[in-house]
C-alpha cells in the first residue's frame, strides 16, 4: 500500500525526513533484536547510552563544537530556556536583548523576572517586519550577553549572519532555523532550540553552552533543575529519550546530505522559488523586508482576508497542509524547514500560479 504524505508546511511540529520516520518505524517495537522499543528501556542502559553518545558526537561534528562546548538534551521547550538563560547568567545583572517578534518578547518578559533588561533594538513599530542592521543596535555597555531570535517563525524574518554584540557572547533562540545553515558558533555563549522544527519531535530541547561562558553561571543557592552547571555532563534526570532517538537519525540524515553547507544551498533554492513567485507582481504581498526574509518561514498576504481563507481552503484540497499564518498575525505562512522536500515547494508554487490565474 502506498502511503499518503501531505505537502506539509506546518510551522512546528513540522515535517521530518521520511527516511528517518521509516527507519524508526521499522525498528520501533523491536529495537535491534532486543525485544523492546528503545523508549521502553533504561536511559542508563547500553542501548540509549549509545544513541545519546552518537547524537552528541554527530552534533558536535556538524556544528564544529570541538572541546569548547557542552551539549544538553533538555525538556521544557525553548520557553523554559527563556527563563534558564537569565536565571543562570543575568540574576541581578544586566543583559541586552534584541526584540524582533513574539518569541523575543517572551524571552524578554522572563529575563525581567531575574535582572535588568536593556532593549538594544526593537522592530515592533513596523510589526516586526525586519531584523536589525548592526549599526542600528544600541548596547547598554554593561551587558552579560546579547540575546536574539535567529529566525522569527511568526513574522518570517531571519538574520543572515550573527548580529554585532559589543564583544559579548551571543545568547540565541535558534528554534526555527537550528541546523539549517552553518553558524559562527564560537560567538555563541548559549544557543538553544526546541527540536520540533528542524531536529525532531517536540519534547526535546537542545542547549549548547560555551564552556568559558558556562563558568559564569551562578552556582549558589540554585534550583538543580534550572541550573546549567548541575545539568551539564550528567543525566541528572530522565532525558527525553524518544526525542534524542529521532534527533540522532535526523543528524545522520543531515550528514548524509552533505552537512550544513549542502542543507543551506537546498534551503536557499527552496525559499528562492517561493520569493520569486511572491515578487512576480502584487497579487501576493510578502510581509518581511527583503533583506530580512526568512529561508524557513515564508509569510505573505493576499488582497483581503476572504481571499486568504479561500487560498487556505483550496490549498487543502490540493493536498497541502499547515499554510495558515500564525493566529496572532493572520495571512499565509509556508514553513519550509530542512525536511520539507523540493517537490512540496514546487507543488506550492504551481498552486500559487493557478490560484493567481483563477482569482487575480
Ligand atoms: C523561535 C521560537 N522560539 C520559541 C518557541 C517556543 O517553543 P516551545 O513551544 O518549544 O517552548 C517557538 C515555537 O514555535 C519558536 O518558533
Amino acid at each position: 500500500m502506498t502511503q499518503k504524505r501531505a505537502h506539509n508546511f506546518s510551522a512546528g511540529p513540522a515535517v521530518l525526513p521520511l527516511e528517518v520516520l521509516q527507519k524508526v518505524q521499522s525498528e520501533f517495537t523491536d529495537y535491534r533484536g532486543s525485544g523492546s522499543s528503545l523508549i521502553e528501556m533504561s536511559h542508563r542502559g547500553p542501548e540509549y547510552t549509545e544513541v545519546d553518545r552518537q547524537a552528541r558526537e554527530r552534533l558536535s561534528r556538524i556544528l564544529g563544537l570541538g572541546d569548547e562546548f557542552e551539549i544538553l538534551f533538555y525538556q521544557g521547550g525553548a520557553s523554559l530556556q527563556f527563563l534558564m538563560v537569565p536565571y543562570n547568567f543575568n540574576t541581578g545583572k544586566t543583559a541586552d536583548y534584541i526584540n524582533t517578534g513574539s518569541w523575543s518578547k517572551k524571552a524578554i518578559k522572563e529575563a525581567k523576572v531575574f535582572g535588568n533588561v536593556h532593549i538594544a533594538y526593537s522592530s515592533e513599530e513596523t510589526n516586526f517586519n525586519k531584523v536589525p542592521k548592526d549599526e542600528e543596535l544600541k548596547f547598554s555597555g554593561k551587558g552579560e550577553y546579547v540575546h536574539f531570535t535567529s529566525n522569527n517563525t511568526i513574522f518570517g524574518t531571519q538574520y543572515h549572519k550573527e548580529p554585532a554584540s559589543d564583544g559579548l557572547p551571543l545568547a540565541c533562540d535558534a528554534s526555527s532555523d537550528f541546523l539549517s545553515r552553518p553558524r559562527d558558533i564560537k560567538r555563541y555563549g548559549v544557543l538553544y532550540a526546541g527540536a520540533q522544527k528542524n531536529a525532531g519531535p517536540a519534547g526535546l530541547t537542545i542547549v549548547i553552552l560555551r564552556k568559558d561562558f558556562l563558568e559564569k553561571a551562578r552556582t549558589e543557592n540554585v534550583s538543580s533543575m534550572l541550573s546549567y552547571p548541575t545539568q551539564v555532563g550528567t543525566l541528572f534526570n530522565t532525558p527525553p529519550v524518544f526525542g534524542v532517538y529521532i534527533f540522532n537519525y535526523v543528524l545522520e540524515w543531515i550528514e548524509n546530505k552533505g552537512g550544513l553547507e549542502a542543507i543551506d544551498r537546498l534551503n536557499r533554492k527552496k525559499a528562492g522559488l517561493l520569493y520569486e513567485e511572491l515578487d512576480r507582481d502584487d497579487f501576493y504581498k510578502g510581509t518581511a523586508e527583503k533583506e530580512s526574509r526568512s529561508l524557513m518561514n515564508v509569510t505573505f498576504r493576499l488582497q483581503n482576508e476572504e481571499l486568504e481563507k479561500t487560498f487556505i481552503e483550496e490549498s487543502k484540497e490540493a493536498g497541502m497542509s499547515g499554510l495558515k499564518g500564525h493566529r496572532s498575525v493572520g495571512g499565509i505562512r509556508a514553513s519550509i524547514y530542512n525536511a520539507c522536500p523540493m517537490e512540496s515547494v514546487e507543488a506550492l508554487v504551481a498552486f500559487m500560479q493557478d490560484f493567481r490565474k483563477k482569482h487575480g
